[in-house]
């Protein structure tokens, strides 16, 4: 498969295996405003607790935020994006090899062109990052914070309960996105959400059900084959 191919996924079925889970997942840029029943989040999120850490530290805290509070968030974090360069508390990737460069080039590619925005025009292009902030249209957002010093095993540690979770949400008919965007602008969470300084925003996620007619929605980006990723000895 080249990286430009992509497959097409109906992501707003009910996921009722692990496998099926991993198979279908994909990140969703298109939420209902449905909300997400409580009982549901505190089923899933009591789940994903049983997410693998370092010597069972659970470096975490994971903030649920849905309603009004979401809406204001919103509406703060777009604000603060348009005026401020992201202020992360933890150091954003950079310098990638070249293969990772064209992933990421086809990735917002494919993006845009599902989203009808033109390469060249930066404003429409600005626009559309902005909806990170909006959650893009999920009734609930996920920030997941530290206290411990961050380093590379808590990062791993947040990856694995972030997959969890996501994994976790296909078996109830949601959709998510992970997204280091909503770590832009750590001091407008901690905030709102009454946060000490101590506690670092690490990663966020969107959480609620898909959009099914979006094509947003619909695209399952592409891997490389094993045979270029994994050795068999
Ligand atoms: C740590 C992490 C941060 C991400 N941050 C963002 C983000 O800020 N905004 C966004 O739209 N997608 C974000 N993504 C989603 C990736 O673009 C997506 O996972 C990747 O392209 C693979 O596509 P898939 O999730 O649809 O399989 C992030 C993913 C990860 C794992």
């Amino acid at each position: 498969m080249t990286s430009t191919e992509y497959d097409f996924v109906d992501i707003t079925g009910v996921a009722s295996s692990v496998a099926e889970a991993v198979r279908t997942r994909h990140s969703v840029r298109d939420f209902e405003s449905k909300p997400v029943d409580e009982k549901i989040l505190t089923e899933l999120f009591s789940q994903a607790l049983r997410a693998p850490s370092w010597k069972n530290s659970q470096p975490w805290k994971i903030h649920v935020v849905s309603g009004e509070r979401k809406n204001r968030m919103a509406r703060l974090l777009t604000e603060r994006a348009k005026q401020a360069e992201p202020s992360p508390d933890t150091i954003w990737p950079s310098g990638f090899p070249s293969d990772a460069k064209r992933r990421m080039f086809d990735l917002g590619m494919k993006i845009y062109g599902v989203a009808g925005i033109e390469r060249k025009d930066k404003e429409a292009r600005d626009g559309f990052m902005l909806r990170n902030f909006e959650f893009f249209g999920a009734p609930t957002a996920v920030f997941i914070t530290t206290e411990f010093e961050l380093n590379f095993y808590i990062a791993l540690d947040i990856g694995c309960l972030l997959n969890t979770v996501m994994l976790l949400a296909r078996s109830y008919g949601l959709g998510s996105v992970p997204q280091a965007a909503l770590s832009a602008f750590p001091e407008t969470v901690r905030a709102e959400l009454g946060l000490s300084e101590s506690e670092k925003v690490v990663c966020g996620l969107s959480l609620g059900y898909p959009k099914a007619d979006s094509d947003l929605n619909l695209f399952h980006t592409p891997r490389e084959p094993v045979s270029d990723l994994v050795r068999f000895y």
